[in-house]
């Protein structure tokens, strides 16, 4: 993960925010390369799941809505993490991700000791029971040690549990909820009347939107509405570089469906379409699986959630979460603003509110799965035989930032210069493409390797000299070179990059 933050920063895919002013936890900056490949993720997403349907239209709706829909859609009451304030230190903890256990000798609670959540929970709790009893210098046998998150952790116990920050007791506050939704104001006043919130998910102004796109969009059920924009969340730990950031975007599609439709059915069919297209992107079967929410723990709008997980190397975490919301929104909005939001059947001559199926995901979540699964450091020969390392990308052809790099051979040869030029600014009409003539042509391969760069030509000494007009094509991946000619270059990207 180290290595490739380095070069995530290194070749400009992410800064952190306002660095220069020491940057801004959650807050991240995309480089040059890290906006072209951010922008191909939603290209190809918008293309696959809006245009290349003919049951989902896209819209694209304000960030700040009225503050109604909020209350409407119940993430005013309702969507919050439970909150562990440390009073001496002053640092905010997730409650299901602040872990403790009670320190068990020969049946009697010698004390506690907390962690942090990561991928060693349980390991590292046995290892701090087991130092805390030895400093304590307690005789007798440590019991197995039973991990529990600070959600379940009972009234007498609270004062009892050590702060991570200052590993003493006594500091730490019981749970409480606190709303994850920034607020902001709109207008001139800042009193309470003028409080508004930054959407927290993309997917209400689809439901807000419902009736304006069934009078307007020629759409019959089953339809989706997509949407992909910024969301907000004041996440109280975000970490793992992007993964769980405070401002970040989403890509979510509404589908709706007859009441009476099989929602099940449906749900699964989206479920597999998700993994079709993580798969179209590149992401390898290997670092895919799926997760089902138990009953008891689905979010407050769901009847059943699957979750798409991908190996991160921080572990295995959601990507793309799979909801059947019910008519949960609809019936919400409709109640609250007086509005129904029904669809009329021609079939049972009935109204009705649709049901819907939700695939929604992150496009930085993505973005660091592609990059995660595709970095890899290699041993190879260099042209002379000597072994050297080779860090390379792995990307998609369809989302690399650059598909294709123009090299000539030699910068002071100007036939082999003019004829990169010309191939370079005809290529610059329809792909993303990079012109490089610095250095030694191994190391030109090396750097578009290391950015994820399916392909380089390279114009020498053959393309001016022998009859053809072919150029030397390397691949990224394998290594290999071959020659190929002006319209077979055309060709292999008209395949690869939809
Ligand atoms: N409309 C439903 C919804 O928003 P969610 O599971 O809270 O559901 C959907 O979010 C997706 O958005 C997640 O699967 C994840 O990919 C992405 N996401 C959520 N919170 C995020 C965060 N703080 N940082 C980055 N991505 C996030």
């Amino acid at each position: 993960m180290d290595n490739l933050v380095a070069l995530a920063k290194r070749r400009g895919f992410i800064f952190q925010s306002s660095e220069i002013y020491g940057g801004f936890n959650g807050f991240f900056d995309y480089g040059p390369l890290g906006a072209e490949l951010k922008k191909n993720i939603r290209d190809c997403w918008w293309s696959d799941m809006v245009r290349r349907r003919d049951d989902v239209v896209g819209i694209e709706t304000s960030i700040i809505m009225h503050p109604k829909v909020w209350e409407a859609s119940g993430h005013v009451a309702g969507f919050t993490d439970p909150l562990v304030d440390c009073k001496v230190s002053k640092q905010r903890y997730r409650a299901d991700q602040l872990f403790f256990a009670a320190v068990i000798v020969d049946g009697k609670t010698a004390g506690y000791v907390s962690v942090l959540e990561s991928e060693k929970t349980a390991a590292e709790l046995q290892a701090a029971a087991e130092n805390f009893k030895r400093k304590k210098a307690i005789q007798g046998t440590l019991a197995p040690i039973v991990a529990k998150d600070m959600t379940e952790a009972q009234p007498d116990e609270i004062a009892l549990i050590p702060s991570p920050a200052t590993g003493e007791p006594g500091s730490l506050t019981p749970p409480r909820s606190f709303n994850m939704m920034f607020q902001t104001n709109v207008g001139a006043m800042t009193d309470g009347s003028s409080i508004a919130y930054l959407r927290p998910e993309t997917a209400q102004g689809m439901f807000v939107d419902f009736k304006n796109v069934v009078d307007t969009g020629r759409v019959k059920l089953p339809f989706g509405i997509a949407q992909i924009g910024k969301s907000f969340r004041n996440e109280i730990t975000p970490r793992n570089f992007i993964f769980r950031s405070r401002e970040f975007e989403q890509m979510e599609m509404e589908y709706f469906i007859h009441e009476d439709a099989d929602w099940a059915k449906c749900h699964e069919e989206w479920i597999a379409w998700c993994e079709g297209w993580l798969k179209s992107i590149g992401l390898p079967d290997s670092h895919l699986s799926r997760y089902t929410h138990p009953k008891e723990k689905l979010a407050f709008y769901s009847r059943g959630t699957v979750d798409i997980m991908f190996k991160y190397p921080f572990g295995v975490q959601e990507l793309w979460g799979i909801a059947a919301r019910g008519s949960y929104d609809l019936t919400q909005h409709a109640n609250a603003s007086g509005k129904p939001q029904e669809i009329f059947d021609e079939a049972s001559k009935k109204k009705f509110v649709p049901h819907v199926i939700e695939p929604a995901v992150g496009v930085d979540r993505i973005f660091l799965a592609v990059l995660c699964a595709g970095y890899a450091e290699e041993d190879v020969k260099d042209e002379k035989g000597n072994s050297e390392k080779r860090t390379v990308l792995r990307l998609s052809p369809r989302i690399a930032p650059v598909k294709v790099a123009v090299l000539p051979l030699l910068k002071n040869k100007e036939q082999l210069v003019g004829r990169a030029q010309a191939l370079y600014k005809k290529l610059q009409r329809r792909y993303a493409v990079f012109y490089d003539e610095a250095g030694a042509i191994g190391r030109r391969y090396r750097r578009q390797d290391e950015v994820g760069t399916p392909w380089c030509v390279t114009i020498d000494f053959d393309t001016i000299e022998k009859p053809g007009d072919t150029f030397t094509l390397r691949e990224r991946d394998s290594m290999s070179q071959r020659r190929i000619t002006e319209a077979e270059l055309f060709a292999l990207l008209e395949e690869h990059v939809y």
